[in-house]
């Protein structure tokens, strides 16, 4: 039988990095592939204590039904932590999701028709760009450059095209390239979403985890007008399997973010949110992020010295002051899908750039490597090898 697809998904290219990790079952292999936070700083014992005794003690609220806004207690801990925090100024609704990408999704979903155009940083995060994909959407790149997206460049798309509805940003240690934007861009970003009128996502599930120079502004802290869609998330500060992240947005828009996630899931795991609610109410929150600032912190610079001293100097990384990732970029005629193939066959998995690229079909000479997952060992060993492997193919 020939499956007739719908229009939303026959286009979406699976996710290479899901790919990947069917590779990466295989023993042996070093992985700087995926976006997962060190496995070993989960919090396992206070989780477990807190989830049996949530099972035991409230068992009927978190095995129940729930609201579809987000259970209470958590929903209102994240709205003062983003306001303590200076996100929020009061104006806008909050509710929990089932994870950050949930939230992508669900703001798509409310805003974009088929052919409406998303603004995109190259390179982004694949799960938002298939999430315009699957939303028929028109999606436009704007480059990243040391400092954030290129605003001249966005200024000159916002110019030629009336259809332009959104802008998609990882402003903090962005997904691929590890960069932040920095706070003249956010403000011009702002004038740009006014006077061309659209809307900006900004997606900050890693602004929690600066271990290296001075906080910026959210955008979402300078927006007065309800013009930023601000997500969260607990995936890398708490564990991604609870699924759990957050959005925060203008009252009538959140209205149908929430009509959507009625239809999507009914409402996000009770029992997740729970152990999360206990967990940072219980527990130390922040001594639990400042652990993770440290751990990533040094398994940063410790990746970053190994490519310094193994990598050829024409393959060049960026020095991110936070989050998961760095970014590295070979001389243009190389494709880093042909250098994935041949690190595989010794052992090292990473993603190249064309699965963060609008059209991920083209040849890029860039690559994204995450230092979170490895331990130390891993890092120094797994950097060696890949340095060989580029020695081979783009020469010293
Ligand atoms: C930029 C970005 N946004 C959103 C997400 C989704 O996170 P969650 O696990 O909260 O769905 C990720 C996960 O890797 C991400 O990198």
């Amino acid at each position: 039988m020939q499956t007739k697809f719908s229009d939303k998904v026959k286009h979406l290219e699976a996710s290479a990095i899901r790919e990947i990790f069917k590779i990466l079952a295989k023993p042996g292999i070093i992985s700087f592939a995926g976006g997962a936070p060190d496995p070993t700083l989960f919090p396992k014992k206070e989780l477990s204590e807190i989830a049996a005794d949530v099972l035991l003690n409230q068992g009927e609220i978190a095995l129940q039904y729930g609201v579809t806004e987000g259970y209470a207690p958590l929903r209102q801990w994240v709205k003062d932590r983003l306001t303590r925090q200076g996100i929020l100024n009061g104006q806008d609704e909050t509710i929990i999701v089932s994870g950050g990408q949930q939230g992508i999704d669900l703001a798509s979903k409310s805003l974009l028709n088929p052919g409406d155009g998303v603004v995109c940083e190259e390179p982004s995060f694949i799960g938002g760009l298939n999430s315009f994909r699957s939303n028929n959407a028109e999606i436009y790149g704007v480059p990243v450059q040391e400092d954030g997206l290129d605003t001249d460049k966005l200024e000159n798309l916002l110019k030629e095209h009336s259809n332009i509805k959104v802008l998609y940003t990882i402003a903090t240690f962005q997904n691929p390239s590890g960069i932040t934007m920095s706070l003249q861009k956010r403000k011009k970003l702002l004038e740009l979403a006014e006077r061309y009128d659209f809307i900006i996502f900004e997606d900050n599930p890693y602004g929690d985890l600066r271990f290296a120079g001075e906080d910026v502004p959210t955008i979402k802290s300078m927006d007065h007008d309800g013009r930023v869609v601000y997500l969260g998330s607990f995936s890398k500060i708490l564990s991604p399997g609870l699924r759990l992240g957050f959005v925060s947005c203008d009252p009538a828009l959140m209205e149908r973010m929430i009509i959507c996630k009625q239809v999507q899931d009914v409402h996000t795991n009770v029992l997740s949110q729970m152990i999360a609610y206990e967990f940072v109410t219980r527990c130390d929150i922040d001594a639990h992020i400042a652990n993770l600032r440290q751990v990533y912190g040094k398994k940063c610079r410790l990746m970053m010295e190994c490519m310094d001293r193994y990598f050829p100097a024409c393959v060049k990384h960026t020095c991110p002051q936070g989050g998961l990732f760095l970014f590295c970029t070979m001389p243009k005629q190389y494709d880093s899908k042909k250098v994935m193939e041949k690190a595989l066959e010794k052992g090292v998995a990473f993603v190249p750039g064309a699965t963060t690229m609008i059209d991920a079909s083209a040849s890029y000479s860039t690559f994204r490597m995450n230092y979170s997952t490895a331990s130390e060992e891993e890092i120094k060993i797994g950097i060696q090898t890949l340095g060989e492997v580029l020695k081979e193919i783009v020469g010293e």
